[in-house]
């Protein structure tokens, strides 16, 4: 038996026949001939250099095969032919390994809460991953930076908007894209990529927009001293001004996907900028299954109603798609609250959903939520007679249980 081996394919379905990639291809494996564009399996490297420039995605095909595809067999195709484009050992279809390694450790890094190998929900769309790496990214302009936090918040939040253009850059919700930051640090190394969960849907925006949006704090720690130590990525991308470009790496990212399937409960419990995925998972149901028999249940930690990301737009959210719990930690007069206090208040009717298998648990934000929300869930089901232990782990096996903190 031999083993597999990747193919790189173009969909004749859908290349315009522009010829960009046999011009960008610096190895020369895309050829062409008066009917078919297509990809030589024994010359090309995989570099991506072609990626990037295609205006229609139509490039953007990588499949494992038994016997490749021979060039005269490309030419003849008018479609693909039907065969899978075979995920990795995680479930997402893309170029096979890694291109971005550093990506891939960032992500395995917020997943690690998730106490093992967090499946991807099984209803969920096939995720594309690394079309684009550092070295080939992807280029978006800034068409919004809104920032979202009101007067007297301590913190300062932004939603920034970045069109692809004529780019195609296939996404998800709940995948995360890397900005490429220019220049470099003080070693005079280039600065280090930065992850950044989407949030907005799979097409865009407004329906049908060629745009991600991202939820970004602006990070400034204050020493003792007085003095100030900027985020590198964070201010880079809160500054960014309408019509600027920036380099994009990704989409990366193939377990903390939303399911497909209009009968799933979603619970979603996040702080602060980790409310980013649950906008493009709310804004996905709003849009394709409106009147889902599964519901969406959102635990939102912020310190006050001016720091809480997309305050405003939650309040015309209709409850019958999204059962909110905003929950505040820093207001006057009021006792510290933290998501995983309010989850106890709900303790009845998520130790209900909790023993329905078309629920799925999502946390997102900062690392240090997890015990507690952890120690919440132990503690609802030793009320209602439940063994948290063995419910976590199924879940997790079955891609129902999802983690990604920081
Ligand atoms: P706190 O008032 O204690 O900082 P941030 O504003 O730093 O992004 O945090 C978002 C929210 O998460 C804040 O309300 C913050 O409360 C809260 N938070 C901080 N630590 C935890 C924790 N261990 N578990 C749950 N929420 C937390």
């Amino acid at each position: 038996m031999t083993a597999p081996i990747k193919q790189h394919l173009i969909d004749p379905a859908v290349c315009i026949r522009c010829n960009t990639c046999e011009a960008t291809c610096p190895v020369g494996a895309v050829t062409h001939d008066a009917n078919n564009y297509v990809v030589d399996v024994t010359k090309c490297n995989f570099c991506m250099d072609c990626v990037a420039p295609c205006p229609t995605g139509s490039i953007n095909h990588f499949v494992k095969v038994k016997t490749p595809f021979s060039l005269d067999e490309q030419f003849s195709w008018s479609d693909l032919p039907d065969v899978e484009e075979i995920p990795d050992t995680d479930g997402a279809i893309g170029t096979a390994e890694a291109i971005d390694d550093e990506a891939a450790a960032l992500l395995d890094d917020a997943h690690k809460g998730a106490g093992g190998q967090m499946k991807a929900p099984r209803s969920a769309s096939k995720p594309r991953i690394n079309l684009f790496g550092r070295r080939a990214p992807a280029e978006a302009k800034v068409t919004g930076n809104l920032q979202l936090t009101g007067e007297g918040a301590s913190a300062e939040i932004h939603h920034v908007i970045l069109d692809f253009g004529t780019t195609s850059f296939p996404v998800l919700e709940g995948q995360s894209i890397g900005i490429v930051i220019p220049g470099i640090d003080e070693n005079g190394r280039p600065h280090k990529m930065r992850l950044f969960s989407i949030a907005s849907p799979r097409d865009g925006e407004r329906p049908n927009t060629n745009n991600v949006s991202l939820t970004v704090k602006r990070v400034i720690t204050k020493h003792v001293d007085g003095s100030e130590k900027k985020g590198i990525a964070s201010n880079y991308v809160c500054d960014l001004k309408q019509g600027d470009t920036v380099k994009v790496a990704g989409p990366f990212g193939s377990t903390f996907l939303m399911p497909d399937d209009s009968e799933a409960d979603i619970v979603m419990i996040c702080t602060g900028t980790g409310s980013a995925p649950f906008r493009g998972f709310t804004e996905r149901r709003r849009r394709s299954m409106p009147n889902s028999k599964g519901k969406l249940y959102l635990f939102f930690g912020a310190r006050t109603p001016e720091e809480l990301p997309y305050f405003g737009p939650l309040q015309k959210v209709p409850k019958t798609l999204l059962d909110q719990e905003l929950v505040f930690s820093r207001l006057a007069g009021k006792p510290k609250e933290y998501v995983q206090d309010r989850m106890k208040k709900r303790a009845a009717d998520l130790a209900a959903l909790l023993q329905k298998g078309t629920t799925h648990i999502y946390m997102c934000g900062l690392r240090g939520m997890e015990a507690g929300v952890e120690e919440s869930f132990a503690s609802i089901c030793r009320e209602h007679k439940l063994d948290w232990a063995l419910i976590r782990s199924k879940m997790r096996d079955e891609g129902r249980f999802h983690v990604e903190t920081y």
